[in-house]
């Protein structure tokens, strides 16, 4: 416990970074910055909230594995949080993941076990707990009750804080996207707990069982294929994911995540992964809705982590082709969108 708080108290919060925008729309854009953490992404808070959470109860054993299911990112920041305690790490990952992220685990000195199926990384997970009589993490179930949501400097109560100060001090909108589903129950619990007007909406991208589960209130959606999008989109409704909490869904399509990312280089100098373009996306829509209505306000947003870690995906168009993903009919929409305000197609009618 001691090494985990010590850690916390060396680290500085995330930045609030200002996406410009024309400054007569009265609307504010902005993202909350989450690659600058030492481990590189949002899951850094998760991955000190579910050790917590686990040392609190236990469950944690000297010498003995704690093992993750997960798309990555996670795993990323528990084989930090692994090392610092001084226990082995094993990430049981899907193979498609990127390479980078392999390298990033094993950096901070833990294990992946990969699998071909990414549905097999729950089972797998379980069996190698059970077998080595380590501890198995399980993100998905734990995100949002290991996560302190009234406050305690967690990701909500820091973007409120960081806005004290803006023209609209109290967003309209925060969008985010689910992994877990716990960035989004912090998020939406926070923002009932304190009493806030602010709307919560998750972006979803293709291939998600959370959409569906939510338009239809049907808990038991599934997908067939996994998401390409990393670090969200899952194939089954995980018990992490809160629907009652959120206002508000939006299906994107993965073109659009990736074309977000693209323009928001340009807009930051800055790459990141198509997450934060899924969550970019679902935030231009929101503004573009705004502005339509003739509503000022500030919208926040999540730069989830850093693009770098998918050069050989999102930022190579050899990727694109194979995939058959053509994101320049979405470049070309954010694009007018960020001159005029509509995100409706190029050359297509208003609907207006
Ligand atoms: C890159 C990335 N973005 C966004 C998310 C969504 O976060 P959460 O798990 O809190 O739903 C994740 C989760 O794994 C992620 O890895």
């Amino acid at each position: 416990m001691g090494k985990v708080q010590a850690d916390a108290n060396r680290s500085a919060d995330t930045h609030l970074l200002s996406v410009p925008l024309p400054t007569d729309w009265g609307i504010d854009l902005y993202l909350k910055d989450e690659s600058t953490h030492p481990t590189g992404s949002l899951k850094h808070r998760l991955a000190r909230s579910l050790f917590l959470y686990a040392l609190c109860n236990g469950w944690i054993r000297p010498g003995r594995p704690v093992i993750e299911a997960s798309s990555g990112s996670t795993a990323v920041s528990e084989a930090y949080f692994a090392r610092l305690i001084g226990v082995p790490f094993v990430a049981v990952m899907a193979r498609g993941t990127v390479r980078a992220k392999v390298d990033l685990i094993e950096f901070h000195g833990g294990h992946c076990h990969l699998v071909n199926d990414p549905g097999e990384v729950y089972g797998t997970a379980t069996r190698l707990a059970a077998e080595t009589g380590g501890h198995y993490m399980d993100q998905f179930t734990y995100a949002e009750r290991a996560t302190d949501w009234r406050g305690n400097n967690n990701i909500a109560e820091s973007i409120f804080r960081q806005l004290a100060a803006e023209r609209h001090p109290v967003p309209a909108w925060i969008v985010a996207t689910a992994g877990t589903g716990g960035t989004s129950a912090t998020l939406a619990r926070y923002v009932r707990y304190a009493q806030a007007t602010t709307g919560i909406c998750v972006a979803d991208p293709e291939n998600s069982a959370f959409f569906p589960s939510w338009r239809d209130s049907d808990p038991s959606a599934t997908t067939d294929t996994g998401s390409r999008i990393e670090g969200i989109g899952r194939q089954r409704v995980e018990p992490s994911f809160v629907p009652g909490a959120i206002d508000r869904m939006m299906r994107v399509p993965d073109a659009a995540s990736i074309a977000g990312v693209r323009v928001l280089e340009r807009l930051l100098g800055r790459r990141a992964g198509a997450s934060t373009g899924t969550g970019l996306w679902a935030a231009f829509r929101i503004i573009a809705e705004m502005r339509a209505r003739h509503e000022h306000g500030s919208v926040v947003g999540l730069l989830c982590d850093p693009g770098e870690r998918y050069l050989e995906k999102y930022y190579a168009d050899d990727w694109l082709a194979a995939q058959s993903i053509d994101i320049g009919p979405y470049v070309q929409r954010i694009e007018h969108f960020l001159i005029s305000g509509s995100l409706e197609p190029v050359n297509a009618p208003s609907p207006r």
